[in-house]
């Protein structure tokens, strides 16, 4: 899946997704500090099943934001942009982290469109208190001369296990190496957008539609207890705990991963929940 796709909204002139395989689809939604790129390894085997579909969201890859405040129901509306661009009416939507935060205000603006919801490594709670004044310090930080890479560098390796991080030093350099791209400006923009997401529990007990939950047993990003505390909260839910696993299945486990979006795709495209 090489061939990206463009389309825009009002506060995005460009907005670029790539697009592969036929059949139901299922949008893969990146988190922070990443682009759409993250998804490579998991798209050739699950576009043999379904229409892959992998956006940039605003400010990250090839798409651009010139809106003044980044919110979760914006980065909802670039999907929503590609969706009605692909003139595509239902779809399961997997979101990492971020994007999974993304995805459930999608969840709460859009809820006729979506068939399915996996969190990959993700979730419905709000930032806490004390999480909010670490990502203001964050912010400060990479405001700074040199502090989009100190921030960088010490992050993305803390985002994998540590059995990972024994055999998977090359795609952690690969990773961060990548985030570096990331323009500082999208990066303070992601953050904001984070501070400022609202609690979304109660939509995720009014869902007409199942939800998956894929949780990293070694993720110190997503707290484990706090996600697992929102697994019964849906009709209908999906639960995957991979030990040895942080915040990033996608490239720790996975084939794993794989198989368990496919598995959790079918259904939700035969469910009638
Ligand atoms: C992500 O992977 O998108 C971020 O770690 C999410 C967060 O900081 O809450």
């Amino acid at each position: 899946m090489d061939k990206v796709f463009y389309t825009s909204s009002a506060d995005c002139p460009r907005i670029a997704y790539r697009k592969t395989g036929s059949g139901p689809v299922l949008i893969l939604v990146h988190g922070f500090p990443e682009s759409g790129i993250l998804w490579q390894n998991v798209w050739p085997e699950l576009s043999a099943h379904f229409t892959v579909i992998v956006p940039d969201l605003p400010g990250a890859g090839e798409t651009v934001y010139e809106g003044s405040q980044l919110s979760m129901e914006q980065m909802a509306g670039t999907i929503k942009a590609v969706l009605d661009t692909e003139l595509v009416e239902k779809c399961v939507i997997a979101g990492h982290s971020m994007g999974g935060y993304a995805a459930i205000a999608f969840a709460a603006l859009y809820a006729d469109r979506l068939k399915g919801l996996s969190f990959v490594h993700s979730g419905a709670l709000a930032d806490t208190e004390d999480k909010k004044e670490t990502r203001r310090k964050s912010i400060e930080l990479m405001r700074k001369d040199g502090g989009k890479e100190a921030f960088i560098r010490q992050m993305v390796p803390n985002l994998f296990a540590p059995s990972f991080k024994k055999i998977g030093a090359a795609e952690i350099n690969r990773q961060t190496e990548r985030a570096l791209l990331l323009p500082v400006e999208s990066m303070i923009n992601f953050y904001i957008a984070m501070i400022n997401r609202p609690e979304r529990v109660e939509v995720l007990k009014k869902m007409a539609f199942p939800v998956q939950w894929i949780v990293g047993k070694e993720d110190t990003a997503i707290p484990v207890d706090k996600t697992m505390q929102q697994t019964y909260l849906a009709r209908v839910n999906f639960v995957s705990v991979y030990p040895d696993c942080g915040h990033m299945a996608m490239l720790e486990q996975t084939e794993r991963l794989i198989s368990d979006l496919k598995l959790f795709t079918q259904f939700a495209y035969n469910s009638v929940i």
